[in-house]
């Protein structure tokens, strides 16, 4: 009914009250505040009508009372409408909860024109529920990231990332910024995407590994944080056709020290990103029983692993008992993480079944100097190696993985001008969230997620 009665009117100035957000807002309680939100919830009590505000920094408790509860705009009021609102911070009476423990009692709001959202059949509660298609919940991401689960893996996302700057920056590392659009593989040809670049053919980058090797001479150990692209053919819960690969490479070092490293990299970026409250109440919200794992990481060579999968009766892909030369596949890794139930570094890969630039294991030139980093629920979530350095034995390598020498000109003068010893690692980050946030799969860690099929919204 239009005739119902305007919300109270008060002269406005854009600078008071102070507009502030809705997070935690300590020493403001009792004063005038204006805040801006979205409805996430409301309900009716009595004569008041509680209010539940949403604006990414938290969410507050406001209380509209008497008249202000029954305008037009208030008895219309629908989920996600924004809102224009004023009125003093009070602590919840005892007995009462309330976010941050307080609740704005309003004296004015607004709704500002076009500032309604959709009610009745497109009401955003008959868009998204817990009744939802799955399907249908993919084509609604974009509404999706506005409930609490999707946006509190968002806002952790945010807090990683900015912690793996910044233990990179303690560990003086120098970030880069390599090209997405290449012309060489990394991790062999049959996830690549091809596309035309002018009159060439070119790629969309699987890995900056081999760029990030090129920045060692002139910026000692680096680091990129960038998008890597496969084209994965299969769906499975931890892959994506682009995802965000956070890589480093450090140089003069031996494969111990890269254990090391990616090591205190893990426990280093849990302990900075545990250390926000928030972050932490919304990891332990997702995770209940989430623990910073133990340092040292068990580690265990590829061949020992062969060996405990035939004794738990795990089977490779063919239904036989693992035989060395296997590839690990990704339910036995997983069955045997999830069993073991702590990080493993697993180790010393054959040759065979690894990208061609991994540096032979001096002991047993079976196997290689490399490593995945396995963790419960998710497996696989780095893979890294020292790489090989010797010109000759490159030059051999390209011949035997099919590759022409010729696109690798540049990678190759790295073995030519000053040689080193050398590696690296790739996080998947959002097999690290999966696995941080006890997420079912890397799709719900990432904004909009690209896989076999999908690339919208
Ligand atoms: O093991 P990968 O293929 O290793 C490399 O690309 C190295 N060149 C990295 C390096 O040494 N700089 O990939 C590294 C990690 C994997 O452990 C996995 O976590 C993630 O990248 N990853 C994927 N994540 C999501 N979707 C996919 N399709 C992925 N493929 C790899």
């Amino acid at each position: 009914d239009k005739s119902l009665p305007e919300p109270i009117k008060i002269k406005l100035d854009d600078t008071n009250p102070e507009k502030i957000k809705l997070g935690n807002s300590e020493g403001v309680k009792g004063t005038r505040v204006r805040v801006f939100g979205r409805v996430h919830r409301e309900r009716r009590q009595k004569e008041n009508m509680f209010i539940t505000l949403r604006d990414g920094y938290g969410q507050m408790q406001v209380i509209l009372q008497g008249q202000l509860a029954k305008t037009y705009d208030a008895l219309t009021l629908t989920r996600e409408t924004s809102m224009e609102i004023l009125g003093e911070l009070k602590e919840v009476p005892a007995g009462a909860h309330a976010p941050n423990g307080r609740e704005l009692h309003a004296d004015f709001y607004k709704i500002h024109p076009g500032w309604r959202a959709a009610g009745g059949d497109d009401a955003i509660t008959n868009r998204v529920s817990k009744d939802t298609e799955h399907a249908t919940l993919l084509d609604l991401r974009h509404l999706v990231i506005r409930g609490e689960t999707a946006s509190k893996i968002l806002i952790i996302r945010d807090a990683v990332e900015f912690a793996f700057n910044q233990v990179f920056k303690e560990l003086r590392m120098r970030k880069v910024s390599p090209p997405a659009l290449v012309q060489t593989q990394v991790e062999g040809g049959s996830t690549l995407f091809k596309f035309q670049y002018y009159n060439e053919e070119a790629f969309l980058t699987q890995s900056s590994q081999l760029y990030l090797e090129t920045c060692l001479p002139s910026l000692g150990d680096v680091y990129c944080i960038e998008k890597s692209f496969r084209a994965e053919k299969s769906l499975t819960r931890r892959h994506l056709a682009e995802y965000t690969h956070i890589e480093g490479e450090l140089d003069y070092i031996t494969f111990n020290d890269l254990l090391d490293h990616l090591e205190h990299v893990i426990c280093r970026v849990l302990e900075i990103s545990m250390a926000d409250p928030t972050i932490k109440q919304y990891i332990l919200d997702l995770n209940p029983e989430f623990q910073t794992p133990e340092r040292p990481f068990k580690r265990m060579k590829y061949t020992d692993a062969i060996d405990w999968l035939n004794e738990h009766s795990i089977p490779n892909e063919d239904g036989e008992p693992h035989k060395f030369g296997d590839d690990i596949a990704e339910a036995a890794e997983r069955r045997m993480t999830d069993i073991i139930n702590r990080p493993i570094f697993l180790t010393h890969f054959p040759a065979e079944i690894k990208a061609f630039y991994m540096q032979k294991d001096p002991e047993d030139t079976r196997v290689t100097e490399s490593v995945d980093c396995l963790m419960p629920g998710v497996g696989e979530i780095i893979g890294g190696s020292m790489r090989m350095y010797d010109y000759d034995e490159l030059m051999a390598a390209y011949a035997k993985e099919g590759i022409s020498p010729a696109d690798y000109y540049w990678y190759t003068d790295q073995r030519k001008y000053g040689t080193s010893p050398h590696g690296g690692y790739g996080f998947g980050f959002e097999r690290f969230l999966a696995w941080l946030c006890k997420q079912h799969t890397v799709r719900d860690t990432c904004l909009y997620p690209r896989y076999f099929g999908r690339c919208k919204p």
